[in-house]
Protein backbone atom coordinates (compact mmCIF):
# COMPACT_ATOMS: atom_id res chain seq x y z
CA UNK A 1 0.00 0.00 0.00
CA UNK A 2 1.24 3.85 -0.53
CA UNK A 3 2.61 5.60 2.48
CA UNK A 4 -0.34 8.38 3.00
CA UNK A 5 1.52 10.53 5.38
CA UNK A 6 4.87 10.85 3.52
CA UNK A 7 5.24 12.89 0.09
CA UNK A 8 8.42 13.64 -2.24
CA UNK A 9 8.85 16.77 0.22
CA UNK A 10 6.28 16.96 3.07
CA UNK A 11 4.87 14.49 5.71
CA UNK A 12 1.44 15.30 6.96
CA UNK A 13 1.61 15.57 11.13
CA UNK A 14 -0.89 15.93 13.71
CA UNK A 15 -1.68 19.55 15.02
CA UNK A 16 -0.41 19.99 18.97
CA UNK A 17 -1.74 23.32 19.47
CA UNK A 18 1.51 24.40 21.55
CA UNK A 19 3.79 24.31 18.89
CA UNK A 20 1.45 25.43 16.10
CA UNK A 21 -0.05 28.31 17.99
CA UNK A 22 3.51 29.37 18.16
CA UNK A 23 4.32 29.64 14.70
CA UNK A 24 0.99 30.64 13.49
CA UNK A 25 1.08 33.36 15.03
CA UNK A 26 3.57 34.92 13.19
CA UNK A 27 1.89 33.54 10.18
CA UNK A 28 -1.26 35.49 11.13
CA UNK A 29 0.87 38.83 11.27
CA UNK A 30 1.50 38.14 7.51
CA UNK A 31 -1.43 40.36 5.70
CA UNK A 32 -0.43 38.90 2.19
CA UNK A 33 -0.67 35.37 3.37
CA UNK A 34 -3.80 36.21 5.39
CA UNK A 35 -5.50 38.07 2.31
CA UNK A 36 -4.99 34.80 -0.03
CA UNK A 37 -6.27 32.42 2.42
CA UNK A 38 -9.44 33.57 2.33
CA UNK A 39 -11.94 36.32 2.51
CA UNK A 40 -12.15 36.96 6.00
CA UNK A 41 -10.70 40.43 6.94
CA UNK A 42 -7.39 39.93 7.92
CA UNK A 43 -6.97 40.05 11.89
CA UNK A 44 -3.97 40.16 14.29
CA UNK A 45 -4.64 37.51 17.28
CA UNK A 46 -2.55 36.52 20.70
CA UNK A 47 -0.49 33.39 20.98
CA UNK A 48 -2.78 32.10 23.48
CA UNK A 49 -6.16 33.22 21.69
CA UNK A 50 -4.60 30.46 19.00
CA UNK A 51 -3.61 28.26 21.59
CA UNK A 52 -7.30 27.89 23.14
CA UNK A 53 -8.73 28.10 19.61
CA UNK A 54 -6.58 25.32 18.29
CA UNK A 55 -6.82 23.28 22.03
CA UNK A 56 -10.85 23.66 21.87
CA UNK A 57 -10.62 21.87 18.32
CA UNK A 58 -8.69 19.00 19.79
CA UNK A 59 -10.57 18.61 22.96
CA UNK A 60 -14.07 18.31 20.10
CA UNK A 61 -12.48 15.08 19.20
CA UNK A 62 -12.71 13.03 16.30
CA UNK A 63 -15.14 13.76 13.70
CA UNK A 64 -15.72 11.64 10.53
CA UNK A 65 -16.18 15.21 8.98
CA UNK A 66 -13.03 16.94 9.65
CA UNK A 67 -9.25 16.00 9.11
CA UNK A 68 -7.12 18.71 9.94
CA UNK A 69 -2.92 17.87 9.34
CA UNK A 70 -0.11 20.10 10.22
CA UNK A 71 2.71 20.06 7.32
CA UNK A 72 6.47 19.54 7.77
CA UNK A 73 9.22 19.21 5.65
CA UNK A 74 10.83 16.11 4.93
CA UNK A 75 14.42 17.66 5.07
CA UNK A 76 14.54 20.35 7.79
CA UNK A 77 11.23 19.02 9.67
CA UNK A 78 10.40 22.39 9.37
CA UNK A 79 6.79 22.95 10.02
CA UNK A 80 5.48 25.34 6.79
CA UNK A 81 1.83 24.79 7.00
CA UNK A 82 -1.76 22.98 7.30
CA UNK A 83 -4.47 20.95 5.38
CA UNK A 84 -7.92 20.71 6.29
CA UNK A 85 -10.48 18.03 4.76
CA UNK A 86 -14.17 18.93 5.59
CA UNK A 87 -16.29 15.77 4.02
CA UNK A 88 -19.92 15.66 2.97
CA UNK A 89 -20.77 12.55 4.13
CA UNK A 90 -24.10 12.37 2.04
CA UNK A 91 -23.03 13.64 -1.16
CA UNK A 92 -19.64 12.21 -0.91
CA UNK A 93 -17.46 15.36 -1.59
CA UNK A 94 -14.42 16.74 0.58
CA UNK A 95 -13.72 20.89 0.65
CA UNK A 96 -10.15 21.44 1.23
CA UNK A 97 -8.73 24.44 2.82
CA UNK A 98 -4.22 24.47 2.36
CA UNK A 99 -2.21 27.22 3.36
CA UNK A 100 1.96 27.05 3.48
CA UNK A 101 2.17 30.34 6.70
CA UNK A 102 6.01 30.02 5.68
CA UNK A 103 5.98 31.99 2.79
CA UNK A 104 10.07 31.36 1.68
CA UNK A 105 8.42 27.91 0.97
CA UNK A 106 5.70 29.02 -1.77
CA UNK A 107 6.59 28.41 -5.58
CA UNK A 108 8.68 25.30 -4.77
CA UNK A 109 6.57 23.08 -5.25
CA UNK A 110 5.59 22.24 -1.66
CA UNK A 111 2.14 23.26 -2.02
CA UNK A 112 1.39 20.60 -5.14
CA UNK A 113 2.99 17.68 -2.61
CA UNK A 114 0.50 19.04 0.12
CA UNK A 115 -2.66 18.93 -2.36
CA UNK A 116 -0.85 15.42 -3.69
CA UNK A 117 -1.19 14.01 -0.69
CA UNK A 118 -4.39 15.69 0.47
CA UNK A 119 -6.40 14.57 -2.43
CA UNK A 120 -4.90 10.03 -1.97
CA UNK A 121 -6.14 10.74 1.98
CA UNK A 122 -9.42 12.21 0.30
CA UNK A 123 -9.53 9.26 -2.46
CA UNK A 124 -8.26 6.35 -0.73
CA UNK A 125 -8.85 7.12 2.98
CA UNK A 126 -12.37 9.16 3.00
CA UNK A 127 -13.28 7.26 -0.46
CA UNK A 128 -14.66 10.27 -1.20
CA UNK A 129 -16.20 11.01 -4.86
CA UNK A 130 -15.02 14.45 -5.25
CA UNK A 131 -12.52 17.31 -3.92
CA UNK A 132 -13.42 20.98 -4.17
CA UNK A 133 -12.17 24.11 -3.71
CA UNK A 134 -12.59 27.69 -3.68
CA UNK A 135 -9.83 30.15 -4.44
CA UNK A 136 -9.33 34.14 -5.04
CA UNK A 137 -8.62 34.88 -8.89
CA UNK A 138 -5.84 37.21 -7.63
CA UNK A 139 -4.33 33.68 -6.37
CA UNK A 140 -2.49 32.71 -9.91
CA UNK A 141 0.51 30.43 -8.08
CA UNK A 142 -2.58 29.01 -5.85
CA UNK A 143 -4.77 28.38 -9.76
CA UNK A 144 -1.28 26.95 -11.23
CA UNK A 145 -0.59 24.51 -8.24
CA UNK A 146 -4.08 23.28 -7.74
CA UNK A 147 -3.79 22.68 -11.57
CA UNK A 148 -0.58 21.00 -11.52
CA UNK A 149 -2.14 18.65 -8.93
CA UNK A 150 -5.36 17.49 -11.07
CA UNK A 151 -7.72 20.13 -10.63
CA UNK A 152 -9.84 21.98 -12.83
CA UNK A 153 -11.27 24.98 -13.00
CA UNK A 154 -15.21 24.85 -13.33
CA UNK A 155 -16.73 27.90 -12.20
CA UNK A 156 -16.53 31.52 -11.20
CA UNK A 157 -18.13 33.98 -8.78
CA UNK A 158 -18.05 37.13 -10.51
CA UNK A 159 -16.74 40.02 -8.58
CA UNK A 160 -17.44 38.54 -4.91
CA UNK A 161 -14.79 40.47 -3.17
CA UNK A 162 -13.78 43.80 -2.59
CA UNK A 163 -10.35 44.29 -1.52
CA UNK A 164 -8.46 47.77 -2.23
CA UNK A 165 -11.08 49.22 -3.63
CA UNK A 166 -11.32 46.54 -6.29
CA UNK A 167 -13.61 43.63 -7.07
CA UNK A 168 -12.28 40.74 -8.27
CA UNK A 169 -14.08 37.33 -9.09
CA UNK A 170 -13.70 34.11 -7.06
CA UNK A 171 -12.57 30.78 -8.58
CA UNK A 172 -13.74 27.17 -7.86
CA UNK A 173 -12.46 24.31 -8.78
CA UNK A 174 -12.78 20.20 -8.64
CA UNK A 175 -11.62 16.89 -9.26
CA UNK A 176 -13.55 13.56 -9.55
CA UNK A 177 -12.53 10.17 -7.86
CA UNK A 178 -12.39 9.28 -11.94
CA UNK A 179 -9.67 11.73 -12.80
CA UNK A 180 -7.52 11.53 -9.90
CA UNK A 181 -6.97 7.45 -10.57
CA UNK A 182 -6.67 8.21 -14.02
CA UNK A 183 -3.61 10.55 -13.03
CA UNK A 184 -2.42 7.47 -10.95
CA UNK A 185 -1.94 5.74 -13.87
CA UNK A 186 -0.27 7.89 -16.10
CA UNK A 187 -2.96 10.29 -17.61
CA UNK A 188 -1.40 14.09 -17.58
CA UNK A 189 -3.56 16.31 -15.58
C1 LIG B 1 -1.26 28.23 -2.65
C2 LIG B 1 -0.03 27.45 -2.15
C3 LIG B 1 -0.48 26.33 -1.21
C4 LIG B 1 0.67 26.83 -3.37
O1 LIG B 1 1.81 26.17 -2.93
P1 LIG B 1 3.26 26.48 -3.60
O2 LIG B 1 4.22 25.61 -2.96
O3 LIG B 1 3.51 27.96 -3.51
O4 LIG B 1 2.97 26.11 -5.12
P2 LIG B 1 3.92 25.24 -6.09
O5 LIG B 1 5.31 25.78 -6.03
O6 LIG B 1 3.72 23.81 -5.81
O7 LIG B 1 3.25 25.57 -7.49
C5 LIG B 1 3.08 26.92 -7.89
C6 LIG B 1 3.17 27.07 -9.40
O8 LIG B 1 2.74 28.37 -9.75
C7 LIG B 1 3.79 29.07 -10.39
N1 LIG B 1 3.72 30.45 -9.95
C8 LIG B 1 4.32 31.03 -8.89
N2 LIG B 1 3.95 32.33 -8.81
C9 LIG B 1 3.11 32.55 -9.85
C10 LIG B 1 2.41 33.69 -10.32
N3 LIG B 1 2.49 34.88 -9.70
N4 LIG B 1 1.64 33.56 -11.42
C11 LIG B 1 1.53 32.37 -12.06
N5 LIG B 1 2.17 31.25 -11.66
C12 LIG B 1 2.95 31.36 -10.55
C13 LIG B 1 5.06 28.38 -9.98
O9 LIG B 1 6.08 28.60 -10.93
C14 LIG B 1 4.59 26.92 -9.94
O10 LIG B 1 4.47 26.36 -11.22
P3 LIG B 1 5.67 25.47 -11.86
O11 LIG B 1 5.95 24.35 -10.90
O12 LIG B 1 5.07 24.99 -13.16
O13 LIG B 1 6.83 26.37 -12.04
C15 LIG B 1 0.97 28.40 -1.41
O14 LIG B 1 1.55 29.30 -2.33
C16 LIG B 1 0.32 29.19 -0.28
O15 LIG B 1 -0.02 28.63 0.73
N6 LIG B 1 0.16 30.51 -0.45
C17 LIG B 1 -0.34 31.37 0.61
C18 LIG B 1 -1.74 31.03 1.10
C19 LIG B 1 -2.66 30.63 -0.02
O16 LIG B 1 -2.66 31.22 -1.10
N7 LIG B 1 -3.49 29.61 0.23
C20 LIG B 1 -4.41 29.09 -0.76
C21 LIG B 1 -5.77 29.63 -0.58
S1 LIG B 1 -6.91 29.02 -1.81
Amino acid sequence: MKDLFHGEFVRLTAEDPDVRAKIEVHWQRDSEYRRLLDSEPAMVVSEKWLKDWFEKRNEEGFSPNRYVFSIRTLVEEKLIGFFSLWVDLIHSEAWVGIGIGEREFWGKGYGTDMMKLCLRYAFTELNVHRVSLGLHSYNPRALKSYEKAGFQLEGCTRKDTLREGKRTDGFWMGILREEWLAMQNGAKP
